[in-house]
């Protein structure tokens, strides 16, 4: 079984700031650094931290050679990432005093993605093999019905929410990993319990994973419902927290750990990487998620 993680690649450029900026409003930042990030390439690197080979697809621009070596850094198989002329994907992230983030994205190369690359790319994969997908590249609702044509398990993290995914037949995802802001944008519902309720409704077969920040999270499929509690600590940068949660996440239900054991090795990874700044550098090693004690 092969795992395709089929997502985005962005530069990062992070400033911090006091407070996120207000319309109107002009302020100096404290820092600013630029990093590797993407809600693919931080699931990748997620991923491979808690130990599962993955193989990553996406584009790449000009100025994004960078995420090759990273790749092979961290381990991500780079097979099927490819460069395209152009801008990178890039985003502008602003990150406050109480380490809670506002993200502007521009899509760049990873609004390229054409059928055909699409295509070239899932030939290589087959049936009971697993896909990833987040929203932050274009061509969604064609890897979704070629890689549900092929047999593969799919799994989803809708974020960002937006209006492009209701053209995604979403009755062909197995597992949806989503906040409560996605949750809610999904199903119109307000609290944690009818959101899973609505995408129960709607999904009867497929597995949840809500998570709600410092909340917790609510694991849902059939008559298995799981509350896991967070861990109360001190958030410097909450910038990739649910990537690193998918990632460990995913990792446990692939290593086909007990459900349980899975949220809490998840939850402790999330809470590692929210004490760290950046997205895929505050990822932390599966060493330090079995460390971890609070
Ligand atoms: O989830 C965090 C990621 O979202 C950042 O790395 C940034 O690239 C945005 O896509």
């Amino acid at each position: 079984m092969k795992i395709l993680n089929f997502g985005s690649l962005n530069l990062d450029y992070t400033y911090g700031v006091s407070h996120i900026v207000r319309e109107g409003e002009t302020i100096l930042a404290k820092d600013v650094n630029m990093n590797l990030g993407g809600k693919g390439f931080n699931q990748s690197v997620a991923l491979s931290r808690a130990g599962v080979p993955v193989y990553h697809a996406g584009l790449v621009g000009e100025e994004g050679l960078d995420f090759y070596d990273a790749c092979e850094n961290f381990g991500i198989k780079t097979d099927y990432i490819k460069t395209v002329t152009g801008r990178c994907g890039h985003t502008i992230i602003q990150v406050d005093d109480e380490g809670q983030n506002s993200i502007v994205l521009f899509g760049g190369a990873n609004q390229k993605n054409s059928k055909e690359y699409v295509d070239e790319v899932l030939k290589n994969f087959e049936a009971g093999d697993v896909l990833l997908l987040q929203n932050e590249i274009n061509e969604l609702p064609y890897i979704i019905d070629q890689a549900f044509a092929k047999g593969m398990t799919i799994i989803l993290n809708p974020s960002p929410f937006d209006e492009r995914l209701e053209e995604c037949d979403l009755g062909k995802v197995s597992i949806f990993i989503l906040n409560e802001t996605e949750g809610q944008q999904m199903t119109g519902m307000t609290t944690p319990t009818t959101i899973v309720a609505a995408l129960d409704a709607s999904f009867a077969n497929a597995k949840i994973m809500l998570t709600l920040g410092k909340g917790g999270s609510i694991y849902h499929h059939g008559d298995e419902e799981l509350y896991q509690a967070a861990f109360d600590v001190e958030a410097v940068d909450t910038t990739a927290a649910g990537d690193t949660f998918t990632g460990f996440f995913v990792a446990g239900l692939l290593k086909k750990m007990p459900m349980r054991d899975t949220l809490i090795m998840a939850t402790k990874a999330a809470a590692l990487a929210v004490q760290k700044k950046g997205a895929a550098q505050s990822i932390p090693f599966m060493s330090e998620v079995e460390l971890f004690n609070i």
